[in-house]
């Protein structure tokens, strides 16, 4: 089945020409056929685990679900192993493409969450995991984002997200390398926050030395902090309810030494 009608199938809605040509900004790019690689170690299992007790606690049986800033798929291809109808988007079209090569495959599309294109009410859940929403930097364009997650979900839909928190962000969560390992993508990381703009620059040096010829790169990622007040704000102005706050993995609240926030809002019924 092409794109084009695997996307009308799952959403109800002709896909925009965009969605279908738009390239990815520089983010994501380089790194994306290693990405899969990076995080061969990241629980991904276990992270639909927790979107799960979430789910139960929520009482949500969801069907139709979109992984939103997927990357190469890894929470969406776990939740179709899990029997849930998955579509991804994101804003890159290197990482979309690596969605393509999961088992199964993530039927994914290139879309920037800022401008969401999705039928209204298509939708039981919206996941975004492993801090993607922090990579939308400017506030105006998370409310957008927020907008059309609502406007995608149908009554009583879930939007569960994790962000890193501020504490995160300012201390240094990305200054790391593994040059000391003898593993074939090695990496040196470093980060600088900016208390003004509330924004932490990651500077990232890779390199691939298993073919030829070794492969260098760099690539500079943004991640922004929000304050959980703002983002409840934004949740609220966009149409949701009952906002709920986890401290990541557990059922508690955060504190203030919490690195990343899962939050889970609803569409009125
Ligand atoms: C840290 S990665 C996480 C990917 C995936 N959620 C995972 O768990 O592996 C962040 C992802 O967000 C995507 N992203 C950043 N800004 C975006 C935007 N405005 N719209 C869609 N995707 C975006 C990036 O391209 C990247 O794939």
């Amino acid at each position: 089945m092409s794109l084009r009608k695997l996307w009308q199938k799952l959403t109800g809605a002709k896909p925009p020409v965009w969605v279908l040509t738009r390239p990815g900004q520089g983010e994501f790019e380089q790194v994306a056929p290693y990405y899969d690689h990076l995080m061969r170690t990241v629980p991904y299992r276990q992270w639909v685990d927790y979107v799960e007790k979430l789910l139960r606690r929520h009482q949500a049986s969801p069907r139709k679900v979109l992984d939103l800033c997927c990357g190469t798929g890894q929470v969406g291809v776990e939740m179709v192993r899990r029997g849930y109808e998955v579509i991804g988007v994101d804003l890159s079209e290197p990482m979309v493409k690596g969605c393509s090569q999961q088992n199964p495959p993530l039927p994914a599309v290139v879309m920037d969450a800022q401008r969401l294109g999705l039928a209204s009410g298509c939708l039981d859940l919206v996941v975004s995991l492993y801090d993607s929403l922090n990579y939308i930097i400017q506030p105006a364009g998370l409310e957008d984002c927020f907008q059309g997650v609502n406007y995608a979900l149908g009554p009583g839909g879930l939007f569960i997200f994790d962000l890193n928190t501020e504490h995160a962000l300012r201390s240094g969560l990305f200054t790391q390398n593994n040059l000391d390992t003898t593993d074939p993508l090695q990496y040196s990381w470093k980060s600088y926050w900016n208390p003004e703009t509330r924004l932490c620059r990651i500077d990232m040096r890779f390199r691939w030395d298993e073919g030829e010829q070794p492969v260098q790169f760099t690539e500079t990622h943004y991640e922004r902090a929000y304050e959980e007040t703002q983002i409840q704000q934004m949740l609220t102005t966009a149409g949701f309810e009952q906002i709920n706050i986890y401290n990541a993995y557990t059922l508690n609240r955060p504190t203030r030494w919490s690195d990343r926030i899962y939050y889970v809002a609803q569409k009125p019924q």
